[in-house]
């Protein structure tokens, strides 16, 4: 248990609290049940400030250099004084740079710890993201087990409260999600915040960084970038009462495992990376990392106690395929109208699972022993492709309503063409991670480990 540190309650006379525009309050800086928790009252009736001689934790510094008086302008830089030496202690308990703080607090009367909560707003502002985040469980078509891993994680802490307790559960820090690109990793983050945001009747907001955006080249810097992000959430789960959702995405770019292989730099983001998940209680935020290569990143920031669950975020099955063809041309100008709906749905499906679209050959074994194996344009479907084989059918139907000067509609041959495009450019690409699944699928079929 954190030491809570009580310092002496701080009084203003009332007459002086007008003057300085100030209400009687209680000032709380840190978190509680952290070190360095002070609960500071500011009291009608006494005196605070160096020159009226108060010798409270905050005052203390500056009673040294400062001479006593008692005119009307001593006091009102002795206030000065007191105000600046409140916001320099949060700032610092936030871990966030106190001139930055000092210049966001207003004149207004706001209290010096929604200052340091703006400042530190500042701070990560362009990694906030706040549009477009109305996304529901159900937007990510499929993918049951990882959004039921998903729901229990963030939901059932907050809906069913007693039960949790009952059970001495702790709420999850954070999760991994893995997978293929384009399967829904980062819907999945984006539902996580819109979901958070609505069980505590909030807009929903989400800090989204990039792996690779945060490095940088001078030392310290993305570890600074790491600090400033958790004070933000340590400030922001007070402001509103709520955590913060905090998503790395392309994780393993700067948390990689530190095997000696990886630059010195990585070793010591994910130092600062795991001091902060350690102190997460504190701040009530939750961590999504997400990777395409979950054995890049290191292995002490999976463990239980950080982020707890590693979740797997699959490609479409052909059923979850259909949904999201068939969302996607929902709406769309189809010749037959929306009648042709299943028509053009299912013509889309059939291309894209057809065994005739091959990519290439995947051989394993060498020698005598060496198989090929056709992979099929079906292995490497993922939500994103199927998704944009809407807008790729509405071009093709485009180009050629524009040079006929007709308006026709998507017939099921424009999809068709669509995939036909998608095939061709996919032709010659690299799809090692859809190799590697066919691989894993080969051997399981032979019952045996192919490497
Ligand atoms: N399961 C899904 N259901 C519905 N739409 C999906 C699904 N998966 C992907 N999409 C579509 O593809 C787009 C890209 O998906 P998303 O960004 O979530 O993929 P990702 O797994 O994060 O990929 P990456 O690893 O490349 O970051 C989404 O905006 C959405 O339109
Ligand atoms: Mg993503």
């Amino acid at each position: 248990m954190a030491k809570k540190h009580k310092a002496p309650p701080l009084k203003i006379p009332r007459s002086q609290m007008s003057k300085f525009d100030i209400k009687p309050s209680k000032i709380m800086i840190g978190t509680p049940g952290t070190p360095g928790f002070t609960e500071v009252r500011l009291d009608a009736e006494q005196v605070h400030g160096p020159a009226a001689g108060c010798t409270c934790e905050l005052c203390r510094p500056q009673s040294s250099t400062r001479g006593g008086g008692d005119g009307g302008s001593d006091r009102r830089s002795s206030y000065e004084e007191f105000r600046r030496s409140m916001l320099r202690e949060i700032s610092r308990s936030a871990g966030i740079s106190f001139e930055l703080a000092i210049s966001r607090e207003g004149s207004d009367g706001q209290s010096a710890e929604s200052a340091a909560y703006r400042a530190a707003r500042k701070q990560v502002e362009k990694y906030l993201l706040t549009a477009e985040l109305d996304v529901a469980w159900d937007d990510v078509v499929g993918n049951e087990a990882a959004r039921a891993a998903l729901v229990e994680a963030i939901e059932a802490p907050r809906l069913h409260a007693e039960l949790y307790a009952h059970y001495g559960q702790r709420p999850l820090k954070g999760v991994l999600l893995y997978g293929p690109p384009g399967c829904g990793k980062t819907m999945f983050a984006r539902a996580a915040a819109s979901v958070i945001g609505r069980l505590h009747g909030k807009a929903a907001e989400l800090v989204k960084i990039n792996g690779p955006e945060i490095q940088s080249p001078y030392v310290g810097v993305t570890e600074q970038t790491i600090r400033d992000i958790f004070a933000f959430a340590r400030l922001y789960a007070k402001e509103k009462g709520h955590p913060l959702t905090i998503f790395i995405d392309e994780a393993d770019a700067i948390l990689p495992a530190r095997d000696g292989r990886s630059a010195p730099w990585h070793a010591s983001n994910v130092a600062a990376f795991l001091a902060e998940m350690d102190g997460l209680e504190a701040s009530g935020a939750f961590v999504i990392l997400a990777t395409n290569r979950p054995d890049a990143i290191d292995a002490a920031l999976l463990r239980d106690g950080r982020c707890d669950r590693k979740i797997r975020v699959e490609r479409p099955t052909r059923e979850a395929a259909r949904q999201i063809l068939s969302r996607g041309f929902a709406g769309a100008p189809l010749a037959g109208g929306q009648d042709e709906l299943e028509a053009v749905t299912d013509a889309a499906l059939a291309a894209f699972y057809s065994p005739s679209r091959v990519l290439g050959n995947v051989r394993t074994g060498r020698g005598k022993d060496a198989s090929d194996y056709p992979l099929h344009l079906a292995r490497i479907v993922n939500g994103a492709m199927l998704v944009g084989i809407v807008e790729r059918a509405k071009g093709i139907a485009f180009r050629r309503d524009l040079a006929a000067g007709v308006r026709t509609g998507i017939a099921p041959a424009d999809v068709v063409a669509a995939v036909d495009e998608v095939e061709r450019e996919n032709k010659g690409l690299d799809h090692s991670h859809a190799v590697m699944e066919f691989i894993q699928t080969i051997g399981e079929q032979l019952g045996e480990t192919v490497h």
